[in-house]
């Protein structure tokens, strides 16, 4: 019996792939959706911005273009190529992240799914995943098999492995 499904989002097109088949099961089985948000503390602004699309609020995209057109001094100081990026504020990181969450509402609502509710954390996102499954007691987890960070040519990516390893109920990544 499917009474619960836990759809963790990161605001990726792989992860509303994985909503969309998520509907279709609560649809079929009358269970409600919970989708978890955790906040991407490791994108960078851009991605940021990407990930969150036309509804974020204007100040918000704003900040997040500066913060993309930031000088990072560190490079320069230290010579050494590392792919970093300015770090986003925490309170702009939730501001992208109730984004995402109201973008992954919605659609679950669109595809006429009643029973939808949202959860918001931070921290590491197998772990915040796995702990909210078993908190909120999911019958199952449905999320993408990879994410934002789709660009390694690895089938899954480290969210999707470490969850499905660890978590105590049925997994499933939608490829
Ligand atoms: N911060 C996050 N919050 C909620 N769900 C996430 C988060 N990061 C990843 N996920 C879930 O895990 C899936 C796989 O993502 P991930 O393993 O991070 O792949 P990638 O390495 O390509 O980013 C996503 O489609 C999404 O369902
Ligand atoms: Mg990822």
């Amino acid at each position: 019996m499917i009474r619960k499904i836990l759809v963790p989002t990161d605001g990726s097109d792989h992860a509303a792939k994985a909503l969309d088949l998520a509907a279709d099961l609560a649809g079929k089985y009358g269970a409600g959706i919970v989708i978890l948000h955790v906040l991407l503390r490791d994108a960078s602004p851009a991605e940021m911005k990407a990930l969150a699309g036309r509804k974020l609020p204007k100040a918000t995209a704003d900040e997040l273009d500066r913060l993309t057109e930031l000088p990072l001094e560190s490079e320069a100081l230290t010579g050494a190529y590392a792919p970093i990026h300015a770090f986003v504020p925490e309170e702009v990181q939730e501001e992208v992240g109730r984004v995402i969450a109201e973008n992954a509402r919605a659609a679950a609502a669109a595809k006429g799914v009643s029973d939808v509710s949202v959860r918001m954390t931070a921290g590491d996102a197998a772990k915040q995943i796995v702990a909210a499954a078993e908190k909120e007691g999911a019958d199952m987890i449905v999320m993408g098999s990879r994410g934002f960070g789709d660009l390694k040519g690895l089938l899954l990516g480290s969210v999707s492995h470490k969850v499905s390893n660890h978590a105590l109920c049925t997994c499933v990544t939608v490829k």
